[in-house]
């Protein structure tokens, strides 16, 4: 039923007061409606304006609107007597009026004028300011012209982006993917691996070792891990052969940093242990994988080298991506390969057959290979960056351009 002017029971302050609350509960009500509906995309403007005219008529015509008809019933109508007081309300009452349909008409005549898209997103737009209003927040200053929070999304870091690429490489050829400790003991990275007692490669120069560990026999001693290796040896200890895994992580040495060393560094492993596995499946297997990470055209050769735990021990060297192979660029001697066309990538060789006897494993049954490589230096190849901090200094403008 829409709200009708009663007459008053009698000029209490009670019903006067009462009275006031119908009235002021009533126009709210109808005044939400008419908002409402105006913030409709799908009613015409037309509608919207014709409508907010009857609300308008309904509350403030000089003839019989509301305002009138409660001058007529309540205030004409008082006793001499009450008549201060019920004038005081009816005016105070006046004003709530008109300024209910002031705001009434302020946003039918804005919802009015927006176009159908945009009244959708301005509907949500005025439920929120209407309860930044009303709410505490009453003072809160919401300013729509600022910019939005912008939340950047992350992209891959390019090591971990280089590392999961030649891991995919592998993968498809049927490998598995093999991970070990960070912290490693001395057995096994480098006893079992066959470094002779007295090798450089223990030494302090390169090596990272765990502080305090001197009351322990060698073997126990614990050291950041200086490569990759130590990982064969665990997964030879829980698997048989046939064996073929990638092991990819963080390695460490203690190195001074600049544009071609970190004392942290990443490398992928790799081992393939079967029977009859020779070093023509190694050569094929690497030179696969380089033609898939920097394209079919480049070629590979595999130069004598030294490891404890591969006999015979490779160097791996694809041509140089930069000038084909051919030591000289733009009429200059190439840069990147030193002028010699090659440039030098990875370790490999032939699992030495003493690694085996570490792991149980029969030498007289089984052969196999191994290789390592860095996969900083690929990604500083692969994507032409000549500083290897550049990796680790977490510098926005550079990492987002891998993205
Ligand atoms: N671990 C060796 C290094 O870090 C690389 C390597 C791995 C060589 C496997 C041969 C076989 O230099």
């Amino acid at each position: 039923m829409p709200y009708t002017v009663p007459k008053l029971p009698d000029f209490s302050t009670a019903a006067l007061d009462s009275a006031v609350r119908d009235l002021l509960s009533a126009i709210q009500e109808e005044k939400d409606v008419l908002v409402n509906k105006a913030s409709e995309p799908s009613v015409a403007s037309s509608t919207k304006t014709a409508d907010l005219k009857v609300f308008r008529d309904r509350w403030l015509a000089r003839k019989n609107g509301i305002v009138t008809q409660i001058t007529e019933l309540w205030l004409k109508l008082a006793p001499p007597d009450a008549k201060g007081e019920v004038g005081r309300r009816v005016n105070a009452v006046k004003a709530e009026v008109e300024r209910y349909v002031g705001e009434t008409q302020e946003r039918v005549e804005l919802f009015a004028r927006q176009s159908t898209a945009a009244l959708e997103s301005l509907g949500r737009l005025d439920s929120n300011l209407q309860t930044l209003k009303t709410s505490e927040l009453e003072r809160a200053r919401l300013d729509i012209t600022l910019p939005g929070i912008r939340r950047p999304i992350g992209v891959e870091h390019p090591v971990i982006k280089t590392m999961n690429e030649i891991v995919g490489v592998f993968r498809n050829l049927g490998y598995s993917v093999e991970e070990g400790p960070e912290i490693e003991t001395d057995y096994y990275n480098f006893e079992a691996l066959n470094f002779p007692p007295n090798h450089p490669a223990r030494d302090t120069q390169d090596t990272l070792f765990i502080a305090a560990q001197e009351s322990k026999p060698l073997r126990d001693r614990l050291l950041l891990r200086t490569h990759t290796s130590p990982v064969q040896i665990r997964t030879m200890q829980k698997m048989k052969p046939p064996v073929r895994v990638v092991c990819p992580g963080k390695v460490h040495r203690n190195d001074a940093p600049d544009a071609t060393h970190s004392p942290i560094f990443h490398q992928v492993e790799g081992l393939a242990v079967d029977t009859n596995i020779t070093f023509c499946d190694l050569k094929g297997t690497l030179d696969h994988a380089m033609k898939a990470l920097f394209g079919s055209s480049v070629k590979t050769r595999f130069y004598p080298s030294f490891f404890p735990f591969t006999e015979p021990s490779a160097d791996v060297q694809i041509s140089c991506i930069f000038c084909d192979g051919k030591g000289v660029r733009d009429g200059a001697p190439c840069r990147n390969c030193k002028a010699s066309g090659w440039i030098e990538l990875l370790g490999c060789g032939m699992v030495d057959p003493n690694v085996y006897g570490f792991v149980d494993y029969d030498p007289a049954k089984v052969s196999g290979f191994a290789f390592g490589m860095g996969v900083e230096r690929i990604a500083i190849l692969k994507y032409g960056v000549d500083d290897i901090q550049l990796f680790f200094q977490g510098d926005v403008r550079f990492l987002e351009q891998f993205g």
